[in-house]
């Protein structure tokens, strides 16, 4: 299995990636190896009938993907004192939610590049897509009414429909609604779809790991900072040019004309006539133009500033608390914020 999506063009070989410096935390390694083998033996056991609709539940999880959200589950467990092996199958649960949430979104985006791999509906249909995307979810739930409790399974319940409130709320924010196109109403829109998500499965580690209320309250608020600015980066990452590509379908978010925070940031620095001009180049989805108008506003710049906040932010969280072994976590801190995939 890929750790890392293959890069799809102009990658510099020589250059150490990101994810190989996180790698080089050899808690991280070896944590991330037991995600990986768990999930093999997993996919390995669990195949039905028929055989195709697990192929395609299981392409996606096959070509890698960075499993943040396992990873951090499993190090909040350990770090208020837990037993990984408790961890585990809650940790497979949220990557199968994981994965189930992409194959569904890039059928909503119509793309077709994840994990530098062809998107599920692209090599199985869209309806077998829609399928395996449920069938993720189901095995999910199998997997938390089997090894977590009612409680953790509500917890996860909520980050999974956070996350759908969320992929609905991106879906309505426009530019034809001007008066919701903006930073604020991003934050919001992100809070559901992603920081959600990143916070139950921290929760679920802290609950598993049985972690105190201030130890739940340091690594919540990691969580959340984090969940924050791992989105603003892979919204610098659908924007960004002369980069690594990162494996998903680049642009995205301008064909469709989504709020992705380096355009709401370039709008907020820009007088009427520019904001109206800006507007008009992402209704027409006049790639070059908004590209140009990014790079005058230095929007990337001022992203990246808003993301490094929040990692420091996350960073400060952990260092005020009385959490165990925290350099883990603080090393996914900085990945987010550099991560090319
Ligand atoms: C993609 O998540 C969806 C977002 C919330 C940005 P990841 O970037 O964590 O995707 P994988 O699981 O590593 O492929
Ligand atoms: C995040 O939104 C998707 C989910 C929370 C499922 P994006 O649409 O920005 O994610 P990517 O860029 O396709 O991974
Ligand atoms: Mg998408
Ligand atoms: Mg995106």
């Amino acid at each position: 299995m890929s750790r890392q999506s293959p890069p799809t063009s102009g990658e510099k070989e020589s250059e150490e990636s990101s994810m190989q410096m996180l790698l080089r935390n050899e808690i991280i390694e070896e944590r991330m190896r037991m995600i990986d083998e768990f999930i093999e033996e997993y996919m390995d056991e669990n195949f039905g009938e028929p055989r195709v609709l697990y192929e395609a539940a299981y392409h996606l999880i096959r070509a890698g993907g960075k499993r943040i959200r396992s990873l951090i589950m499993l190090l909040a467990c350990e770090s208020v004192g837990g037993k990984i092996c408790d961890a585990l199958p809650l940790a497979l649960a949220a990557e199968l939610l994981q994965t189930a949430s992409l194959i569904h979104d890039d059928i909503i985006d119509d793309d077709s590049l994840r994990r530098g791999v062809k998107t599920v509906h692209e090599v199985f249909g869209v309806k077998m897509a829609i399928l395996a995307g449920d069938l993720l979810i189901s095995l999910a739930v199998r997997l938390l009414g089997k090894h977590g409790s009612p409680r953790l399974l509500e917890h996860m319940g909520e980050g999974g429909s956070r996350m759908c409130e969320g992929e609905a709320t991106d879906l309505l924010m426009s530019p034809h609604h001007e008066e919701d196109f903006n930073e604020e109403a991003y934050l919001t829109m992100i809070d559901r779809k992603t920081v959600a998500f990143v916070e139950e499965a921290t929760r679920t580690g802290v609950l598993v790991g049985g972690g105190n209320d201030e130890q739940m309250r340091s690594l919540l608020e990691y969580a959340r900072s984090l969940g924050f600015a791992f989105q603003i980066r892979d919204d610098i990452l659908d924007v960004e040019e002369n980069l690594i590509l990162s494996g998903k379908t680049h642009h995205s978010d301008l064909r469709l004309r989504r709020g992705n925070y380096v355009v709401l940031s370039a709008l907020s620095m820009l007088d009427k006539a520019g904001k109206r001009a800006l507007l008009d180049s992402l209704l027409n989805y006049e790639a070059e133009v908004i590209l140009e108008m990014l790079r005058k506003t230095e929007a990337v710049q001022k992203a990246r500033r808003k993301a490094q906040d929040y990692v420091q932010s996350a960073k400060r969280a952990l260092h005020d608390s009385s959490l165990g072994n925290t350099r883990p976590l603080t090393s996914i801190a900085d990945f987010v914020l550099d991560r090319v995939h």
